[in-house]
């Protein structure tokens, strides 16, 4: 018998401490810096953001999501073979945040690693994760998306610091005699390095280069376009679909202008598409799971229903996931 996997739960939690638009813009404000909810509004889609308190962390964040989805999934962390986190915001250089949050589940012994591919982070998670069910390597997965990125944010750059905020959003996927995962796409392409990235390390007991976001938007934003429209169209193939199959497109939450533009490539009405940037702001590797479970939770989206996952990140990596709830 054929063997699949299969999400059976999900899970998300936010920190919080929520500002909108006005509140950043508040405190922007007494640093100096210019900012208004209209252009951040106009220019993202994006009302309001959650960051997380000084002491909390990555694992901290995950671990309340993941407790969420094992909820949804009737599962016990005893029962986890398999945690796989993406996140760009570790809690450590080392260990892993997947053995931190382990450690705080509940579920040690299990194979437990981090997975960074930024804002597409959870499109490789799932992948991963899929391919080690269907090998037979694992049976019961956590997949997990969290990150603090308010902690890497130039609050005196406002081209950037006004895009991301704080939450983590989690999956239990299972070994299963139907498909679920239907198709994957993951592509890479290391020279776009410089147009997203945090260009800092430790070395020597000191941080060296700069430990905060860089971004070059208006590139990021046209290879972003282009990118996703290629991911979905690839993975459709793969499982002989198109777009018109997609009950529901839940893209990467970074700007309400990028998702816009990819439902039109793919002539998918917005109603078709999960959108949470206006509440979450680009929560990188934590956006899809976070977008994923409130969809499921407000019952927008329904068991059997087909799901196109994407998502673009610094890298640049890219990727989709085509699946059936
Ligand atoms: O997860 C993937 C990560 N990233 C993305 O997906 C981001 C992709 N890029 C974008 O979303 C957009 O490029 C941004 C939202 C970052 C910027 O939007 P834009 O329409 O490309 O604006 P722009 O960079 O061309 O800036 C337009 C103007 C500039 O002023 P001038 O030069 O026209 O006078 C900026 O200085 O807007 C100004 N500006 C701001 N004004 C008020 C930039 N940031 C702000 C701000 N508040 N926060």
């Amino acid at each position: 018998m054929k063997l699949y996997s299969r999400i059976t739960g999900t899970g998300s939690y936010l920190p919080p401490r929520r500002l909108t638009n006005a509140d950043l813009a508040a405190e922007l404000a007494t640093q100096g810096v210019e900012t208004s909810d209209d252009w951040i509004v106009e220019r993202t889609g994006i009302r309001a953001r959650h960051f997380a308190a000084p002491e909390v962390c990555s694992s901290d964040l995950g671990l309340e999501a993941a407790r969420r989805a094992l909820q949804a999934a009737g599962a016990e962390a005893t029962d986890i073979d398999l945690i796989i986190v993406a996140t760009s915001t570790p809690d450590m250089v080392f260990p892993s945040t997947a053995c931190i949050l382990q450690n705080k589940l509940g579920a040690n012994g299990s194979t437990a690693f981090d997975v960074q591919a930024v804002c597409s982070g959870f499109i490789y998670a799932l992948t991963i994760a899929d391919a080690m069910i269907k090998s037979g390597a694992a049976k019961k997965a956590l997949v997990i998306g969290a990150e603090v990125f308010s902690r890497i944010l130039d609050f005196k750059d406002r081209t950037t610091c006004v895009l991301f905020g704080d939450g983590a959003g989690a999956v239990v996927l299972e070994a299963s005699d139907t498909p679920g995962i239907l198709a994957s796409d993951l592509h890479a392409d290391g020279k776009h390095v410089g147009i997203l990235c945090v260009p800092g390390h430790v070395s020597g007991g000191k941080v060296l280069g700069d430990p905060l976001l860089k971004m070059d938007g208006q590139a990021v934003f046209k290879l972003a376009v282009g990118l996703l429209d290629e991911a979905a169209r690839n993975t459709l193939a793969k499982a002989g679909k198109v777009a018109a199959d997609i009950d529901w497109l839940v893209p990467h939450q970074a700007n309400i202008r990028i998702m816009q533009s990819t439902a039109r490539k793919l002539k998918l009405p917005m109603d078709k598409v999960i959108v949470t940037v206006d509440q979450h702001g680009n929560t990188s590797a934590a956006s899809i799971p976070l977008a994923l479970d409130a969809a499921v939770r407000s019952g927008k989206v329904k068991p059997g229903e087909l799901l196109l996952l994407e998502a673009v990140g610094g890298g640049f990596t890219w990727g989709a996931v085509l699946l059936n709830l």
